[in-house]
């Protein structure tokens, strides 16, 4: 989602940091902006000229205390995991950004802010993928979140060239809360043998004008993913939360859809092919 994040920012003529886990993690992920960025070009979407000036607008840097202070923004999106989160969110809130962020999918914002000195700049700004494809950030105001943070965000979503949705906090929002619970049935479905990927995507897709259906979905986001964001509603929720057998066996297992090849499709070819029965 970093990639991504950066990808936008930086075709809509932003300056945009990188930080990974150290300095060459983070210049990796630079690559693979820079990669993403010369891909667009290659279809049309942006001039050789403006990408090649968006990629000099990237940098790297190996922790967050290696950041300039005073920046407009800084986003949060390391993986789903509330005390992580929380420490780098402290971190950041050191280097006293305009607006801190978090990209969490479902974690309460609130849950997120505790322990921070200026709750009030802080909200969440949910993305989605592949963020220089999708229109939505999902705004979530914290208890704690100032007006003057909400309007700096509609800045910068307008900015963004994006649309938002402005969601009180709860956990897992509008879009985590009912995408999850439709695409834990979709696999509880697979599970009972109710109908193959393929024709349940189908169904969604053309019966209900998904622009895909929930499997599909499922592995572009990444099963991993699924399995934590329906792990903790599911703490929060309850039962109706619960993360099918199908899923934790498939994670467990290294089927995470795209990203490992391999998940409800075969992505070894690059795009969705369905998975042959023996
Ligand atoms: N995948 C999606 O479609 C999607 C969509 C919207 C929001 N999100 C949310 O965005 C966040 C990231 O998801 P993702 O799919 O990009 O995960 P990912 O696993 O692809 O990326 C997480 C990144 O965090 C880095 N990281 C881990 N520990 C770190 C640390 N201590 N310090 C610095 N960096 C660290 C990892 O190296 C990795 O680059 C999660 O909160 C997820 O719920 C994901």
């Amino acid at each position: 989602m970093g990639v991504g994040i950066a990808h936008r920012f930086a075709v809509r003529g932003g300056t945009a940091i990188l930080v990974d886990i150290d300095l060459e993690a983070a210049t990796s992920a630079v690559a693979r902006t820079e990669r993403t960025i010369h891909a667009a070009a290659e279809r049309g979407k942006i001039s050789t000229q403006d990408a090649e000036a968006a990629i000099g607008r990237l940098s790297a840097v190996g922790s967050v205390d290696d950041l300039p202070t005073g920046l407009d923004l800084i986003v949060e999106a390391v993986i789903e995991d509330l005390d992580l989160k929380r420490s780098i969110l402290a971190e950041a809130e050191g280097r006293v950004p305009q607006v801190l962020a978090s990209n969490t999918s479902s974690i309460s914002i609130d849950s997120l802010a505790i322990g921070l000195g200026r709750p009030g700049s802080f909200a969440g700004m949910h993305f989605f993928n592949p963020v220089w494809a999708m229109h939505l950030v999902e705004v979530i105001r914290g208890k704690e979140t100032s007006q003057g943070t909400l309007d700096a965000v509609e800045a910068i979503v307008a900015f963004l060239g994006m649309e938002q949705a402005v969601i009180n906090d709860a956990a897992g929002f509008a879009t985590s809360r009912l995408g999850v619970l439709v695409g834990i049935e979709a696999i509880r479905m697979v599970e009972e043998g109710v109908a193959d990927p393929l024709d349940i995507d189908r169904a969604m897709s053309l019966g209900y004008r998904h622009p895909m259906g929930p499997l599909m979905l499922g592995d572009l986001v990444g099963l991993d993913v699924r399995l934590k964001i329906a792990d903790h509603l599911a703490s929060v929720y309850g039962d109706r939360f619960l993360a099918p057998d199908l899923l934790r066996r498939m994670v467990a297992e290294g089927l995470l859809g795209k990203k490992s090849g391999r998940g409800f499709y075969d992505w070894s070819s690059g795009s969705a092919e369905p998975i042959q029965k023996t």
